[in-house]
């Protein structure tokens, strides 16, 4: 979004303030930030105390090691005691915590008493597979109860779960099992998306037959059988799921772990080739997560029936799918298949028949859904509907205001919710019965978070001007490191701001002090919400035996956000063998393989030379211009002035020729 156009709907845009009926049953108040601002930490000890502690913590933060945190240092809980047992002894056994949607339209709606039954159950076999406390397991599922079931019982026993979003390839799977050196993986035989069902196990079996010098962490592949999928097996390695899980018994008592006691690793893309794990852990996370799933979509937990679209690898999916529901013991619906299958109208069926109330979703999906037309959210029931939220990127006015408009009957407030895989849970959004709604902003700060937006320099910037995003106090689901790397942790995040941490994100502040966030400032691009690196599909490009030399950049996409892009050089012998269209198509399939589907880009160009400065760094920016098709910005500092003519003559029909 361009600096104009902000600027002008900051001025004239519309605002929503919330109704009087709203604003009076909300579980969550003004008082709130007062309450934050006299005692920062006080307020996250009263959050912390919803939550059981098996034994209660004395000390709130200890920043002195910074930039590792500790909260909660010496209070004892478990995550998934938390999430489970403490609901069903309350009385609540019966309530459904997950009703659970397959694609093909089977569905299961398990109770708070059963779930817990099923990870007492699941806890029993991974402790019987020899995984304890400190061993990390890695989750490579569907969005299936078991990917759910598997987490809390990794949980339960103190272990680490790695979930890898089943979109990955083999070769991510490996690196990412490798890195977290994974005892088990849990996979299915396949999930069901877009009608049919798609192999999950082929791509483990992949994954540890490579680097076959150094054999895998791995002792046992647990697979679920969720399709009818034929799947080859390892005799001693591979156990079904359903078999094994018959044999163990379903009591187990959940111990108390320490508050810093790893919870899990989720990878996520950087600025280089290799993904980070970024490490959470359990008592700040669970708090965080907790208070941000009740605050910001009202959760009133006896009533309410919520959703979050995200499928459990990301971590929107970890927090807003899993720990936070959970723990406030919400009912939740999950789905496990694409928003088009079998109809377009797939989602709007599910909240008719379940009756949502609180959805959170991309504005990448809402998006698609505005081109569709509204006649396919017309044709059902969407009025249980009372608060819609948003994640991923951020949604332009337009896209809110049909969000609002189309989905949420013109009534239902609009939470844009800044945060990323490291802050664990939500930083900034509005509090959907305290905040007049501003469409395009995320809006301000959460109770007990503190926001700045700083210039190079470390300045704030004043009102109406732009700067870069910080968090400048620590905050309880702060990352605590990344996996194996302590050095990349603090040079990634705090060298640039001391102990105020970088969040690679340009944000502006308007005359209100309300935040807009303008997109990653880094080498990290951001389609449909999902985080992809440029260093990363550079190097799978550059891994195929055609390819010379790559730069890939994220272009707009009306859809998407932003689309990968990728412009290549061949070595000398391949350049010319092939038409251009095969080649790229050639290499558009190979970073799918190398990387997952995900990463595929959108276009692939390939070009004699890149654009170059003196110091032979690419000239990303004026790559960027050719995706998008504008005019060629500054090419003062190019070591080759003509680069940028040649490489803007040699594509067919300029920059919008599709690959
Ligand atoms: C972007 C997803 C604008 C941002 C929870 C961030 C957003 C990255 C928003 C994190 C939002 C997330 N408005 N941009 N409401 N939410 N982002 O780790 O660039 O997958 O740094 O976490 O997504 O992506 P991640």
């Amino acid at each position: 979004m361009s600096t104009n156009s902000i600027d002008s709907l900051q001025h004239e845009g519309p605002r929503f303030a919330p109704s009087p009926e709203f604003t009076a049953n909300a579980i969550a108040s003004g008082q709130l930030y007062e309450q934050a601002q006299a005692d920062r930490l006080g307020f996250w000890a009263t959050q912390a105390k919803a939550l059981h502690w098996h034994r209660d913590f004395t000390q709130v933060l200890d920043w002195s090691d910074a930039p590792f945190a500790k909260w909660f240092a010496d209070g004892e809980l478990n995550v998934a005691y938390n999430c489970l047992d403490r609901h069903v002894l309350a009385g609540n056994g019966e309530r459904i915590a997950i009703h659970w949607e397959g694609e093909p339209g089977d569905s299961r709606s398990i109770s708070y008493a059963e779930l817990t039954a099923e990870v007492k159950q699941a806890a029993n076999l991974l402790t019987k597979l020899g995984v304890s406390s400190g061993d990390t397991v890695a989750i490579y599922l569907p969005n299936v109860p078991e990917a759910l079931i598997s987490m809390l019982a990794v949980a339960r026993i103190g272990a680490i779960h790695s979930v890898v979003f089943g979109g990955f390839s083999a070769e991510s799977l490996r690196q990412r099992i490798d890195d977290a050196q994974a005892k088990l993986v849990i996979t299915a035989d396949g999930g069901w998306r877009k009608g049919k069902v798609s192999p999950l196990k082929p791509a483990v079996d992949g994954a540890l037959a490579l680097n076959k010098e150094t054999p895998s962490s791995v002792e046992h592949v647990l697979v679920v059988k969720r399709g009818e999928n034929e799947v080859e097996w390892v005799e001693g390695r591979d156990l079904w799921w359903h078999e094994q899980i018959a044999t163990v018994d379903s009591e187990h008592e959940a111990q108390g772990f320490e508050a810093e006691h790893p919870l899990f690793i989720l990878y996520t893309s950087g600025t280089t080739g290799k993904p980070k794990g970024i490490l959470h852990t359990s008592g700040g996370y669970l708090t965080q997560a907790a208070f941000t799933h009740r605050s910001v979509f009202d959760l009133h937990p006896e009533t309410d029936v919520y959703w979050c679209t995200a499928d459990v690898g990301w971590i929107t999916g970890h927090t807003y799918a899993v720990y936070g529901p959970l723990a406030n013991g919400a009912t939740s619906v999950i789905y496990e298949g694409t928003p088009d299958a079998p109809h377009a109208g797939r989602w709007w069926e599910i909240i008719q028949k379940y009756g949502v109330s609180l959805f959170y979703t991309a504005p990448t999906a809402i998006r698609t859904f505005m081109k569709l037309g509204r006649q396919i959210p017309d044709g059902f029931d969407l009025s249980s509907l009372r608060v819609l939220g948003s994640v991923g990127e951020p949604i332009n006015p337009e896209a809110w205001i049909w969000y609002r408009d189309v989905i949420g009957a013109g009534t239902a407030p609009v939470v844009d919710t800044w945060w990323q895989t490291e802050t664990g849970a939500m930083m900034i959004s509005a509090l959907p019965g305290v905040t007049t709604l501003k469409p395009g902003s995320a809006q301000v700060a959460l109770p007990g978070i503190s926001i700045e937006v700083l210039d190079e320099q470390g300045e704030p910037v004043a009102a109406g001007g732009g700067g870069l995003l910080v968090v400048a106090e620590p905050w309880p689901s702060m990352l605590r490191g990344i996996w194996g790397d302590p050095e990349r942790f603090k040079e990634t995040y705090w060298s640039k701001f001391g102990t105020k941490y970088f969040a690679g994100d340009g944000a502006r502040l308007d005359e209100d002090g309300d935040i807009w966030l303008l997109g990653r400032v880094d080498d990290v691009m951001n389609v449909s919400g999902h985080r992809l690196s440029t260093a990363e599909i550079e190097s799978a490009l550059v891994s195929h035996p055609m390819v010379a030399e790559s730069a890939v950049v994220g272009a707009a996409d009306e859809v998407t956000g932003q689309a990968v892009v990728a412009f290549v050089i061949l070595r000398a012998e391949h350049a010319g063998t092939l038409p251009d269209e095969e080649a790229s198509s050639a290499l558009r399939k190979h970073v799918a393989e190398q990387i997952g589907a995900i990463a595929r880009p959108r276009q692939i160009f390939i070009v004699g030379e890149l654009p170059k400065t003196r110091s032979g760094k690419i000239m990303r920016r004026l790559l960027q211009d050719v995706a998008e098709g504008r005019e060629i910005g500054d090419t003062t500092t190019l070591a080759d002035a003509d680069v940028m003519k040649f490489i803007t003559e040699a594509l067919p029909g300029g920059a919008g020729a599709s690959a």
